[in-house]
């Protein structure tokens, strides 16, 4: 189960359904290490897809590579210096996150039993294009699987 775990965590790694964060500052807040003060009031975004595909803190960051989320490996989600904002931080971060990972483990557990998903030719061959006009990730032209019954 814990290999599930890690393919979930780096799906959401590198398609981060939220793309951007977004929050407004309600005290003046010094940057730390500069000089820059971001204004009460100031709407924020938070690029939570670039910063999940930035090689600064991702190796290879467009390969899936589940491993990243292994428990022994040092690369872990919880690690400070690296950014990992599927279901947004802080206080207002995403209240669903463990009935979401839960629905996501049953309904990849029942489907995997009795079938196969193979991906279209399209997919396999090239990085997923996303849809601009479209606030959350969406691939352009849905995503096409050959199902296979077991
Ligand atoms: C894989 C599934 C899900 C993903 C990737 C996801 C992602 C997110 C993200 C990125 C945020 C914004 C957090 C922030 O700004 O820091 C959010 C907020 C929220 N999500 Fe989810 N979510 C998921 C499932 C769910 C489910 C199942 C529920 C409810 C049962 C839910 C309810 C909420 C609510 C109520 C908020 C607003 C929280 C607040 O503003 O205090 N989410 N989610």
């Amino acid at each position: 189960m814990k290999y599930l775990e890690s393919c979930i965590d780096e799906t959401l790694r590198k398609y981060p359904v939220v793309p951007l964060l977004t929050r407004e500052c309600v005290k003046d807040y010094k940057l730390p290490g500069t000089d820059k003060i971001i204004e009460k009031g100031t709407e924020i975004l938070i690029p939570a897809f670039a910063l999940q595909r930035d090689e600064k803190y991702y190796e290879e960051p467009d390969k899936f590579i589940p491993e990243r989320f292994n428990e022994q490996n040092s690369i872990g989600k919880n690690l400070t210096n690296r950014p990992y904002l599927p279901f947004g931080e802080g206080p207002r971060n995403c209240i669903g996150l463990r009935l979401g990972k839960m629905q996501t483990k049953v309904g990849l557990v029942l489907m995997l039993q009795k079938f196969r998903f193979e991906l279209e030719e399209r997919l396999k061959k090239n990085e997923m294009v996303f849809d601009p006009k479209v606030f959350f990730l969406s691939p352009l032209g849905g995503i096409k699987l050959h199902i296979i019954k077991r």
